[in-house]
């Protein structure tokens, strides 16, 4: 099978994004005889430029009936520019969840978040564990510990950051999350990250990553670049419980914050991930 390089990677994954916010979710492979990456990008049209004072043609595409209802309810926290007061509201909206099977599974608590609601920076990692499930916060247990030791060698507070997961309930046995149960919950999060505004994401982890992204590629590929995410810089790095299993990669972690503590203006501190 073709394999794509990087840069090919990242233009069908913005052309994917693109799609998805046209509402096209579901993609058919057309039969060709050109090599598959190649034909993939050559065949798409491009992607119309809309300058900031070009005046926007209506979508065209009709999301399905049921997307058209959401799309049409607007957010209960729309309007609301105190990102406390939106981020009590979409609290307040999850409920006592059971959108997904999780809510079944054994889950103690919904772990919805925490941090400074004005935060300029924002860590998202992948799903609660025993720890963040019992204590109802986001990275507390051992790979909390390491992510706290991350965020003061960059010579920030926790209490500086935001801190938060693409799913709110802990999967059985600290499974992966499966893609539904992504799907499901990450919207939350999509709310809270604009009800946040951040300046900068940092994504902890593959699943993290994907799931932001929508992007299907090793981690080797995702660190070291900047990533656009709805208009916030996003950058990539390994997952403190992953540096846990393999403390050598925490050198290649230090150099990810250092990227991003460079972009935020932060003055940079000898001493690195411990
Ligand atoms: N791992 C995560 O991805 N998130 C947590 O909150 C804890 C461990």
């Amino acid at each position: 099978m073709a394999t794509l390089d990087p840069q090919m990677k990242r233009a069908l994954a913005a052309r994917v994004r693109y799609y998805h916010e046209l509402g096209i979710y579901d993609f058919y492979k057309r039969g060709s005889s050109a090599p598959a990456g190649e034909v993939a990008i050559a065949q798409l049209p491009p992607i119309p430029v809309i300058e900031e004072d070009m005046p926007r043609k209506p979508k065209t595409v009709a999301p399905p009936p049921q997307e058209a209802e959401i799309l049409a309810t607007p957010n209960p926290e729309a309007g609301v520019t105190d990102p406390v007061a939106a981020l009590r509201i979409i609290r307040e909206d999850i409920g006592d969840c059971t959108r997904c099977r999780l809510s079944q599974q054994g889950r103690k608590q919904i772990v919805f978040g925490v941090g400074n609601p004005k935060a300029e920076l924002m860590f998202i990692g992948e799903a609660p564990g025993a720890d963040e499930d019992q204590q109802g916060e986001p990275f507390v247990g051992r790979a909390g510990q390491l992510l706290t030791n991350m965020i003061k060698a960059m010579g920030l507070e926790r209490s500086d950051v935001y801190i938060a997961n693409i799913i709110k309930c802990r999967p059985p046995g600290n499974r992966t999350p499966e893609r539904d149960e992504c799907d499901t919950c990450s919207p939350f999060l999509m709310r809270q990250i604009a009800a946040i505004q951040p300046k900068f994401i940092v994504a902890l982890g593959s699943v993290a990553a994907k799931t932001l992204l929508a992007i299907n590629a090793p981690m080797s590929e995702f660190r070291g670049h900047w990533y656009d995410f709805r208009g916030t810089q996003l950058a990539v790095t390994y997952h403190p419980a992953f540096l846990l299993r393999d403390p050598r990669q925490k050198k290649e972690t230090w150099k990810d914050l250092q990227m991003v503590m460079k972009a935020m203006g932060l003055p940079m501190p000898s001493k690195s991930v411990e």
